[in-house]
């Protein structure tokens, strides 16, 4: 661990995408991890719809403004509380933006050229993606550092770009002869850092997957969760007798991970608890498991959702409070750069 982050103040700062529904592994990788360092109170904490990074692939817009204040009500409805958070959309504080044009022009196009996730996302067709997306580390690395932020809680997939986020505030700091940006820790912890595909258990969990029943969607009911949970593929073994018996047996081992994640249990307390079970009795278990703790969020969302307008205000003063802590940073970045600014 880095101490460069000690002369900072402790600040958590994290985003998630409005490019689809939230699915259970944005719960359990990010906003159930994002409420806990709420509850935890050693750290200003600042969550982010973070929309301009949407645009990075087609979005239509009436779906995007309307993923936006779902995100919203996802991260509200599992407990992220706007009078304790600063909860806002990323492209109502314009700093992020500006902030992206200058570490766009810190960062190297070499380092861009070795993020993995744009080379999934881009594939063979990678002439023809956006500029956006494959700037986007650089937009996120902004993301972080227009607030300053120490700790960044993610999913095992972002780890590169926080990585790389540390890369840019080092070489901004090396090459303008500052101490001026932390170098922020990626901090990915928990049992569900890496939720995968119900029905392939070497994929990720994602809200593109081609069938619903791979995924479980926050916005889905009490049936749809147990029915999606007991029909998810699984290898005709037992449950193993320690967590090492998971090697190999990636669907399982998403099973595990996922009830060890909801219920705030290790996957080794998971498999003491139901060492040698079978399906018949794990599956029912976790669906019930799952629909006790899921159910009242998305009941709750469909109710924050059914009042856009007040979802509206919530991110509007979010925004304002964001702006407040951006600003001076953004302005002294400016300084540093020799940019005139009134
Ligand atoms: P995204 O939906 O891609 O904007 O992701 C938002 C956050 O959710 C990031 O911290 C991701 O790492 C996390 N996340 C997304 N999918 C998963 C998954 N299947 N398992 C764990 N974390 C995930
Ligand atoms: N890139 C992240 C994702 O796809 C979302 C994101 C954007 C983010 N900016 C961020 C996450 C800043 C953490 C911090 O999941």
């Amino acid at each position: 661990m880095s101490d460069t982050t000690a002369t900072f103040t402790p600040r958590v700062f994290s985003g998630i995408k409005p490019s689809g529904g939230l699915t259970l592994g944005n719960y359990l990788g990010a906003i159930k991890r994002f409420v806990d360092w709420q509850e935890a109170g050693t750290h200003q904490t600042i969550y982010s719809v973070v929309d301009l990074h949407a645009i990075t692939v087609w979005q239509d817009p009436a779906t995007l403004h309307a993923a936006t204040r779902e995100v919203a009500a996802g991260f509200i409805a599992s407990g992220v509380d706007p009078n304790r958070s600063i909860l806002f959309n990323q492209s109502q504080v314009s700093a992020h933006a500006e902030l992206g044009w200058i570490l766009s022009c810190v960062a190297r196009v070499g380092w861009m050229n070795r993020m993995t996730q744009f080379k999934d996302k881009a594939g063979a067709n990678a002439e023809a993606v956006s500029l956006g997306l494959y700037a986007y580390p650089a937009l996120m690395a902004a993301d972080i550092l227009l607030y300053h932020a120490t700790h960044v809680p993610v999913g095992e997939d972002q780890k590169q770009h926080v990585e790389l986020t540390r890369d840019v505030a080092q070489k901004f700091n090396h090459d303008y002869k500052v101490d001026f940006f932390p170098e922020t820790e990626p901090v990915i912890e928990g049992p569900a850092t890496r939720v995968m595909n119900l029905r392939d258990g070497t994929k990720k969990m994602s809200k593109s997957g081609e069938s619903d029943m791979e995924r479980i969607n926050m916005t889905d009911d009490a049936d749809t969760i147990a029915k999606k949970l007991k029909k998810a593929r699984t290898d005709p073994a037992p449950l193993p007798e320690t967590v090492e018996g998971l090697q190999g047996r990636p669907e399982a081992r998403n099973l595990v991970d996922i009830y060890a994640g909801l219920s705030g249990l290790s996957d080794a307390q998971v498999i003491a608890e139901y060492a040698g079970a079978g399906w018949g009795r794990f599956k029912p278990a976790l669906a019930d498991l799952a629909v006790e703790k899921l159910a009242p969020i998305s009941t709750e969302m469909a109710r924050l959702m059914a009042d856009p307008a007040e979802i509206d205000r919530i991110l509007a003063h979010g925004a304002e409070q964001a702006r407040a802590v951006a600003e001076p940073i953004l302005r002294e970045t400016y300084r540093i750069v020799g940019l005139v600014r009134s």
